[in-house]
């Protein structure tokens, strides 16, 4: 006989798994995160109002930056697995910068095309740790038009991405839209880089969390 608790457990796991939400995270509820500093608190009570508006249905975002250890990434499973509760119809996607950053980089490979696609296309995209790896020299441009369609075509099919960061959008434009030295005889990258956070700033809320207030 199955047993039906099981089944659903296991669905659950599979279903997560399948999100790319990391395991520690399972479980994570926006009300288990810790306000004993106040910052985080208010992070918490943005990230709830968030939820109870369903604000990723406008196509709004929300960039979430600030000091390691001050449940960002923790905060954006919690809300991922809330919307997933809320509303079974819509898609979430977990990626970390990473992940993109070397999905984004790999020409003329069918695989991680489609899994581009994937995030290109679901409901709610979340990219966490954005700028933690530097966009190497090599492919730069390439890499970085790849990121810009992806936050792009987002925003223009009104679909919400939310990112969390160690920086602001300032250091993050800095890092990502840098100037850079043009390859020669590569016709495609002698056009200009469009801005990455340019367009994410158009498109999410800004939530700083830190460990001491500054
Ligand atoms: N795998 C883990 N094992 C134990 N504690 C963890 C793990 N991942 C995160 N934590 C703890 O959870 C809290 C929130 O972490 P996290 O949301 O990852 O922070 P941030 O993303 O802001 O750097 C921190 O106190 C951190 O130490
Ligand atoms: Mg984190």
């Amino acid at each position: 006989m199955v047993d039906e608790q099981a089944l659903l457990r296991g669905l659950k796991r599979r279903s997560l798994a399948l999100v790319g939400v990391p395991k520690w995270y399972w479980g994570r509820t926006l009300e288990s995160i810790p306000t004993e500093n106040p910052s985080v608190a208010e992070m918490r009570r943005a990230l709830t109002k968030y939820l109870e508006a369903r604000q990723w249905t406008t196509g709004k975002g929300l960039y979430i930056f600030g000091d390691s250890e001050c449940y960002k990434t923790y905060g954006v499973c919690a809300l991922a697995q809330a919307i997933i509760h809320a509303s079974l119809e819509t898609s979430v996607r977990f990626v970390r910068w990473f992940e993109l950053l070397d999905l984004a980089g790999r020409k003329e490979d069918d695989h991680a095309y489609w899994v581009m696609e994937t995030l290109r296309g679901c409901d709610v995209l979340i990219v966490d740790d954005v700028g933690s790896e530097p966009v190497t020299a090599r492919e730069q441009a390439y890499v970085q038009r790849t990121l810009f369609r992806l936050v792009d075509q987002r925003g223009s099919d009104v679909k919400a991405t939310i990112y969390t960061s160690n920086f602001d959008l300032d250091h993050l434009s800095a890092l990502l839209d840098a100037v850079r030295a043009m390859d020669e005889g590569d016709e495609e990258m002698a056009r200009p880089i469009p801005k990455i956070a340019n367009r994410i700033r158009r498109t999410c809320a800004e939530i700083g969390v830190w460990e001491v207030r500054p």
